[in-house]
């Protein structure tokens, strides 16, 4: 079964990050540089200790009517997000991601610390691949070209 090593083989173990008490402008400011829908909040010690998503930002910053200038992404961020392994299989990835209602989880490494992050576009995308692939291996095989 294909597990999300396999996602940090091809995008990379870099995870853009931000700090808790960094303003939630600068996190949208980061967001739009990076083209991208969340950022990891890390501490000190560059361990996760929640998720700032567009969808945050949303409901519990705009709605709520809180300035982005004078707001700390701590006070957004969804925290203790939920996170997997590099040996975690990408099904289970889709299971937490619709029964959580998530779209990332950041991936943790032996020590705790982060060793990457898979989004549900890199889920979705790599299981499609991986769909193909055995269409076509199939079509071989039933036309006798495999
Ligand atoms: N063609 C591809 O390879 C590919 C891969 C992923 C997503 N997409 C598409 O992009 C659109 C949006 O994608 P999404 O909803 O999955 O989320 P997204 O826009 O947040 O993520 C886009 C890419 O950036 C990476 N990313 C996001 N936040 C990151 C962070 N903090 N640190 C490191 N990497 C980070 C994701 O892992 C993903 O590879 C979707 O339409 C999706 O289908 C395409």
């Amino acid at each position: 079964m294909t597990t999300v090593a396999q996602i940090l083989k091809h995008k990379g173990t870099r995870v853009l990050t931000i700090a808790p008490q960094a303003s939630v402008r600068e996190a949208l400011e980061r967001l739009a540089e990076h083209d991208i829908g969340a950022l990891v909040v890390v501490d000190g010690d560059g361990r996760p200790v929640g998720i700032f998503s567009e969808r945050d930002y949303a409901r519990r910053g705009i709605l709520a009517g809180r300035r982005s200038e004078t707001t700390a992404v701590a006070a957004l961020m969804t925290p203790d997000p939920v996170s997997v392994t590099v040996e975690t299989e990408l099904e289970a990835c889709m299971r937490l991601m619709t029964e959580r209602r998530l779209r990332h989880l950041p991936v943790r490494g032996e020590d705790g610390a982060l060793a990457g992050l898979v989004s549900i576009g890199d889920v979705v995308k790599t299981l499609l691949d991986e769909f193909a692939a055995h269409v076509r291996s199939l079509e071989d095989y039933i036309s006798g070209r495999g």
